[in-house]
């Protein structure tokens, strides 16, 4: 049988945080060589460009994030590793899934009610049509899984009702996708633990290029909550629940094991011991992206593109002659 096909991509629009790493980049690792799917990993600089951004800043976080899919593991063996923008069948077949998508649909996003903010109506066209050229990155591959973090489910439901859509109307020519979380589909903010850790919140990020000094002074003063106690509890711990999940997932402790060890020390003890299970992940990343070279990078992305242009390409045809294009 053949092997499901699994696909994701992450926006080169500053630097990678530990959101990212926990919610998608390192899992993308693991899925990669469990060896049980077909993997597609893509830089999605097309939906970047709907974030204000200058040329050179674009060429600059595009490469630096190519060296962060080599460095975290991806490999161009295992995977295919693609550039949105090389392969045009993304913005063709999203112009065709434009035509089937109500607006409605579009302005209950919550990501586009967050970014576009009080001035919905100066956002640009391209930030309310993001989860439409998400739905075409993903229906072009026929792929079943796409791993992503929590704030990616509303979009995936809006691909699988254009799937549903098209398929109902053209004949079936599309495979509904499902997403996968990891134990950390939603990495809080380490200023504040009830916002998600997003770039758009430097303050409250650990980013993954940053100096072992920069992290523990970062943990040190993470906010944590009322009492003494190191215990898993989202709602009146959020602070240390956090901080366990992030422990947890990079030590792979479990979390009650975390619970037992840390019973009888303070948050002090237990914040510094989390720095040093940071530091110590991603040290060898640090270590692997300094040595990728752009050439390296740029010619493991140039094989993907052929590959995955290969396979888009015929999909278009596909769609194109079911919609009635000559
Ligand atoms: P982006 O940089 O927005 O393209 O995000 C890349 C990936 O990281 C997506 O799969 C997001 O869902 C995931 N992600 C972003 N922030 C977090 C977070 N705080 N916790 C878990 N996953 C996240
Ligand atoms: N929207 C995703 C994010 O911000 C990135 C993305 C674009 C994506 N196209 C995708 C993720 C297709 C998975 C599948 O994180």
């Amino acid at each position: 049988m053949a092997k499901p096909i699994l696909i994701s991509g992450i926006q080169p629009s500053g630097k990678l945080h530990l959101g990212n790493y926990l919610g998608a980049l390192k899992h993308f690792v693991e899925l990669q060589n469990s060896g049980k799917y077909r993997c597609f990993f893509f830089i999605a600089d097309l939906h970047s460009l709907t974030e204000p951004y200058t040329p050179k800043e674009k060429v600059a976080q595009i490469t630096d994030l190519m060296r962060s899919f080599l460095a975290a593991g991806l490999s161009p063996i295992k995977s295919v590793l693609f550039m949105q923008s090389a392969i045009p069948a993304h913005s063709e077949l999203a112009w065709i899934l434009n035509t089937l998508t109500p607006m409605g649909e579009l302005r209950r996003m919550t990501q586009f009610k967050e970014k576009s903010g009080v001035s919905a109506e100066s956002a640009s066209v391209g930030l309310f049509d993001y989860p439409v050229l998400m739905a075409a990155d993903v229906l072009l591959y026929d792929a079943g899984v796409v791993p992503v973090g929590d704030d990616q489910d509303q979009h995936l439901e809006l691909t699988r009702t254009l799937a549903r859509k098209f398929n109902a109307r053209f004949g079936k020519t599309f495979v509904e996708p499902k997403s996968l979380h990891t134990a950390v589909p939603r990495l809080m903010s380490l200023d504040d633990p009830t916002k998600k850790m997003s770039k758009s919140r430097p303050a409250g990020c650990l980013f993954l290029d940053d100096s072992p000094a920069e992290i523990r002074t970062k943990l040190g003063r993470a906010t944590t909550d009322s009492g003494k106690e190191v215990k898993y509890d989202e709602k009146h711990k959020p602070g240390i629940s956090n901080l366990l999940l992030i422990h947890s997932s990079l030590s792979g402790a479990s979390v009650s094991a975390l619970e037992k060890r840390y019973a009888r020390k303070g948050y002090a003890d237990f914040k510094r011991n989390v720095a040093e299970v940071v530091v110590k992940a991603l040290t060898p990343y640090q270590a692997k992206k300094k040595k990728v070279s752009l050439s390296s990078a740029k010619s493991a992305f140039t094989k993907g593109d052929k590959a995955a242009g290969a396979i888009a390409e015929k999909k278009t045809v596909e769609v194109k002659k079911k919609v009635g294009l000559l």
